[in-house]
This record gives C-alpha cells, sequence and structure tokens, in this order.
C-alpha cells in the first residue's frame, strides 16, 4: 500500500514516516520544507534502511500535487502539511487559512481525480475550544477555537465531514492529538522549531541545553492542584502508532471518525519540569510569570474511543518522554 504523507518531514510527520516504513507500507512525502529540513530524510534513511520518495512541494500546488500522483499509485493520504504557530496565526490569520485551507481542498480534488479515498487528518484537541468541560469526548460540539490556527483545523474538519457526506465511499478520520512531546529513541528525529519555540517541551530542551537563559513558566496561580495549567502529554512515537491504526481502520471503513489521541491523564508544567530534571539529572533554570493569553487551566482527552475503534492506547511514560527530547536535543545542540 502507498501512502503520500504530506508534511512527512516535519516533527510528527516525521515519527509517522518510520513507523510507516517499519510496518512495510511505501511512502512518499510532499513537504514544502517551509518548517523542517531535508536533512529529515536522511535521517529517516537511516533509522529504517530505506528512503521514502520526497517531493518538495507545496500541496496547494495542484500542477506539483497533480505529478505526483500520476507518477504514484497512492493509496490513502495522512496529511499534517500546514502553519501550526498560535500565536503566529493571530497576526497573519490571511496567511493562515489560505495555506491550510487550500492545501487541504486541493488535496481532496486531486484525491478525486485520481480515486484516492482514505483521508487521515491531523487535527487537535484545540477544536474543543474553552467552552467545553474536560475531559473532552469526541462529541462534543467544536463551538469556539481560540486562535485563526485552531478554527483552520475547526474548518477542514468541516469540509472533510461535508466532503464525505457528498461522497459516501470516502473515509476521513480526524485526528485529534492533545500535547505531543518527546523524540525518536535514535536521537535523530524531534521536534526542532525555527527560532525560539512556543511550545513547552522544545523550551525546555533549549534551556537545558545551554542555548536559552530561563524556562519562563506561564502562571502560578490557575485553579490546579499546583497552580500551573495541565496538559494530556503523549509520546509522539505513540502518535505516530496511532496514524499507523487510524490507516488500518480506514482500509475498511467509509464515512467520517473523530478520534481523540491522548493518554487520558493530565500533568501540569510544574511536573513535566520536574519529570525532565530528574530523569535526566539536570536543573532547569526557571521562573514563574504572568498567564500567556490563550492558556486554559486544564484539559485532557477521554481516550476511549481511541482504544475501542483503533485498538490504540498510549504506552510511553512521562519519563520516557523527557528522556529522549533531551536525547535528541543533545544531538542536535552538540
Ligand atoms: C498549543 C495549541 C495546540 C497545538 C499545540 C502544539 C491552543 C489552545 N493550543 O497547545 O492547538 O496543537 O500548541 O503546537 O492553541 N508553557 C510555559 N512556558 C513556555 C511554553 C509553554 O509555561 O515557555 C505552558 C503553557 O502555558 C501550557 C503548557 O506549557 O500550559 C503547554 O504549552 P504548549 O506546549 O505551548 O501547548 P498548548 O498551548 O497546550
Amino acid at each position: 500500500m502507498k501512502v503520500l504523507v504530506t508534511g512527512g518531514a516535519g516533527y510528527i510527520g516525521s515519527h509517522t514516516v518510520v513507523e510507516l516504513i517499519n510496518a512495510e507500507y511505501s511512502v512518499v512525502i510532499a513537504d514544502d520544507l517551509s518548517n523542517a529540513r531535508h536533512e529529515v530524510i536522511d535521517r529517516v534513511q537511516a533509522i529504517t534502511g530505506t528512503r521514502p520518495l520526497f517531493y518538495q512541494i507545496n500541496c496547494a500546488d495542484k500542477r506539483e500535487l497533480q505529478t505526483v500522483f500520476t507518477r504514484n499509485e497512492i493509496d490513502a493520504v495522512i496529511h499534517f502539511a500546514g502553519f501550526k504557530a498560535v500565536g503566529e496565526s493571530v497576526h497573519k490569520p490571511l496567511q493562515y487559512y489560505r495555506n491550510n485551507l487550500d492545501s487541504t481542498m486541493t488535496l481532496l480534488e486531486v484525491m478525486e481525480e485520481f480515486g484516492c479515498k482514505k483521508f487521515i487528518f491531523s487535527s487537535s484537541a484545540t477544536v474543543y475550544g474553552p467552552e467545553n468541560p474536560h475531559p473532552y469526548k469526541e462529541e462534543m460540539p467544536a463551538i469556539q477555537s481560540s486562535s485563526p490556527y485552531g478554527w483552520t483545523k475547526v474548518m477542514i474538519e468541516r469540509i472533510l465531514t461535508d466532503y464525505t457526506t457528498a461522497h459516501p465511499d470516502f473515509c476521513a478520520v480526524l485526528l485529534r492529538y492533545f500535547n505531543p512531546i518527546g523524540a525518536h529513541e535514535s536521537g535523530l528525529l524531534g521536534d526542532d522549531p525555527n527560532g525560539i519555540p512556543n511550545n513547552l517541551m522544545p523550551y525546555i530542551a533549549r534551556v537545558a541545553a545551554g542555548q536559552l537563559e530561563k524556562l519562563t513558566i506561564f502562571g502560578g496561580d490557575y485553579p490546579t492542584p499546583d497552580g500551573t495549567c495541565q496538559r494530556d502529554y503523549l509520546h509522539v512515537v505513540d502518535l505516530a502508532v496511532g496514524h499507523l491504526k487510524a490507516l488500518e481502520y480506514a482500509k475498511s471503513h467509509v464515512g467520517v471518525e473523530a478520534i481523540n489521541l491522548g493518554t487520558g491523564n493530565g500533568v501540569s508544567v510544574f511536573e513535566l519540569v520536574q519529570a525532565f530534571e530528574k530523569v535526566n539529572n539536570i536543573k532547569l533554570n526557571y521562573i514563574i510569570g504572568p498567564r500567556r493569553d490563550g492558556d486554559l487551566p486544564a484539559f485532557w482527552a477521554d481516550a476511549t474511543k481511541a482504544k475501542a475503534l483503533l485498538g490504540w492506547e498510549a504506552t510511553h511514560t512521562i519519563e520516557d518522554m523527557c528522556e529522549s527530547a533531551w536525547g535528541f536535543a543533545k544531538n542536535t545542540s552538540l
């Protein structure tokens, strides 16, 4: 089976490509490298012994995408490609809507042209918005999102739902990720954002590596047990395996299905910092600063649907996540 992975050179995409190759799928990557490096392809090859086919294209470019589908008989698409910086999306909404929506719709048009009917989408827990109580369940309404980035996820879920209604032989699986962190055990793949990281774990890793002076914990006065926000952190390799399970599911199903991928447990910023320090034997320099706009105090997944439908469950611990994140950061900071 041949799978097109858009954004396959990125953080979650590259880990998924490794798991796909290990499970003997044939993989084609489409990535414009706007937030990833070509070297990732070499690293995937070093880990798996197989070099995935790579096209440096933007998925909103229909001609280029048609070329990929003409040259390869694509059976399914896993769509990661998209802009993902929450703060940036507030300042550049048009760029986010244009890129994320256009690429998805172009992909669907080209898939239709070539008779490809299996789609796995990289969605986010952000679609639950600030109004829903946690743990989040898939049937809760996506009522409000807190950023244009989040809205692109809500809108793409809507587009895929309407498309599937119009094409009842199509299958779309909407995977709603919670907070993926950690890295591949080889230390060759991980989260390596350009510039100063926005997300917690890459920020911690750069403080540990001495590249950033200190971590600012955004708010210590939340209504949580230790006053810091709680999130559902999951290991990126567990998340990658979740995509494989979703693909297996899509092979024998039609229709649209939203599925949470999380552990079902809340972990606070303090707890994550302490776990990182303990497992890696490193002291992290941090201060407690003001709250960050748009952050919710606490949320985690109800992960029962993923287990029931896909037979998927997260297996890695917070310690595994912290150890592997540092293993990768050490490598990249050398
Ligand atoms: C955000 C997005 C989510 C997106 C995810 C990964 C929202 C509401 N959430 O999740 O959609 O999929 O990023 O890109 O838009 N923190 C600090 N100091 C830091 C950085 C973070 O204390 O320097 C705290 C935050 O306040 C938060 C936690 O760490 O409580 C996790 O933050 P982050 O890694 O940015 O992820 P989310 O905001 O949960």
